[in-house]
């Protein structure tokens, strides 16, 4: 049978002023806070936990282990940072998701603080996006008038201050730990794990951060249950979660489904390839995540099967390109961005991105040489795993996947006119 759609997140976008308080409440929100407020904060966890919900920021850490891993209280603050920093190339999520229904997130903010002991949440955001971030200001405001934030929640005596915070637009800030250096004032560089987050966090303090997607999730998971939610998705993989389709397909946009989905059954909903062409490669994930190629039509978008298959469901970004676009022009456009975006702390990613956008540049321009095919492999053997965060990784990922499937593309690149490799009447995506 065919998977459907099962819109939780998505459900009231089409509705008129869908972003304020008055069409949430309409359509039962804030019932999973009210219902929290009666729970044990220890229940909550366990019912997340249960639940089975995996981080939605791409890496899929269990969101209730996470939770559980912050120690005793001990009478000191501890914290709830929202990552909204999305800057993944292709990622296109939790952008949408707090422009059309920002409450989500924030009845997720309130009940996950409170299932935490957390009096004080921040929302990080990637701070290009100023229309997002007036709306969450503005939605956090309605939030507070109407008693679901601020002092004595709805009556029950918890308190809870939310700060939204507009970072300076670094890629790198999406780190959870550069995330926190940047909160806290510094340069955004990430920190060395461990202590992972839950430890030592903001102000060295216990912290849990968690991507827009997975918050958002919370409230329908508390209102319905855990078994509500592992009904959807598969064993490991549980829920639902935003499939984001971009490039070279009839309808873009956001599709909520089940994990394991196929992208077969997604293009089906997207209206196919635009007409005239065929799928040429995609990425499962962002372009961190290793590409597919149409061979990988049938595999189920789950962390386990995605992974078998060679790759990562991360940001489930799927980023679709017809025959019309040069792998090596789409890969080297990625590290452009991986090199800029590079923080500069360690030498790997730094000068690793450096030389792999180099190498692609002379490739894309039909002037490599002989070696740079090998020299790429090699360049991207010294980054993996060697860096001191993942954006080095995730840089390594499109190369190495390319030259897997389209070796020959690559060897074009070394004897092949720039002219003849790229007409400008070809791909229009780069
Ligand atoms: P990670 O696997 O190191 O960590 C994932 C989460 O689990 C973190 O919050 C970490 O603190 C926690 N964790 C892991 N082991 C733990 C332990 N033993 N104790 C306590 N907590 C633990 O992955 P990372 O580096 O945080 O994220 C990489 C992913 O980010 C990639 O898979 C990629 O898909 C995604 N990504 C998303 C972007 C976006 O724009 N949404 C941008 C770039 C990457």
């Amino acid at each position: 049978m065919a998977t459907t759609l099962t819109p939780v997140l998505s459900a009231g976008w089409d509705t008129d002023r869908s972003w304020t308080l008055a069409a949430y409440e309409a359509s039962g929100g804030y019932a999973g806070l009210r219902k929290a407020l009666t729970m044990a904060p220890a229940d909550i966890v366990t019912t997340v936990k249960d639940s089975g919900l995996r981080g939605r920021g791409g890496a899929g850490f269990p969101t209730g282990m996470k939770w559980s891993f912050l120690p005793a209280p001990d009478g000191g603050p501890r914290y709830l940072v929202v990552n909204a920093d999305e800057s993944e190339p292709g990622t296109c999520k939790d952008i949408p998701l707090m422009m059309a229904s920002p409450q989500h997130l924030i009845e997720g903010v309130a009940i996950t603080s409170f299932a935490i002991g957390c009096h004080h949440a921040f929302i990080y955001l990637r701070g290009e996006v100023v229309h997002v971030y007036r709306r969450l200001l503005r939605a956090v405001e309605e939030a507070y008038a109407a008693g679901y934030l601020g002092k004595n929640i709805l009556g029950s005596g918890y308190d809870l201050e939310v700060t939204v915070h507009a970072g300076a637009g670094a890629y790198i800030c999406g780190e959870e730990t550069a995330l926190l250096d940047s909160l806290e004032g510094l340069r955004g560089q990430p920190r060395l794990k461990p202590p992972f987050p839950a430890v030592a966090g903001l102000y060295a303090r216990p912290t849990v951060v968690n991507n827009v997607e997975s918050i958002a999730s919370v409230p329908s998971i508390v209102k319905n249950g855990s078994d509500w939610f592992k009904q959807m998705g598969t064993e490991r993989s549980a829920g639902f979660g935003l499939f984001s389709l971009s490039g070279h397909v009839t309808r873009p946009g956001q599709y909520e489904a089940p994990l394991g989905i196929t992208l077969r059954e997604l293009l089906d909903m997207a209206g196919g390839i635009r007409e005239g062409h065929e799928l040429k490669f995609w990425t499962p994930g962002g372009s961190s995540t290793p590409i597919f190629t149409a061979e990988h039509l049938d595999v189920p978008l789950d962390y386990e099967s995605v992974g078998a298959a060679g790759s990562m469901l991360g940001t489930r970004a799927l980023q679709i390109f017809d025959e019309t676009t040069s792998v090596v022009r789409a890969v080297s456009r990625w590290i452009q961005f991986y090199k800029h975006e590079s923080c500069g702390k360690c030498t790997p990613c730094r000068e690793g991105t450096f030389w792999l956008a180099q190498v692609l540049a002379r490739l894309e321009r039909g002037q490599g040489t002989s070696d740079d095919i090998d020299l790429l492999l090699d360049l991207c053997d010294n980054i993996l795993g060697r860096a001191f965060c993942a954006l080095g990784d995730g840089a390594t990922s499109p190369v190495t996947s390319a030259i897997k499937y389209f070796r020959d593309e690559f060897e074009a690149g070394t004897h092949t006119p720039a002219d003849v490799l790229f007409p400008p009447e070809r791909s229009s995506l780069f």
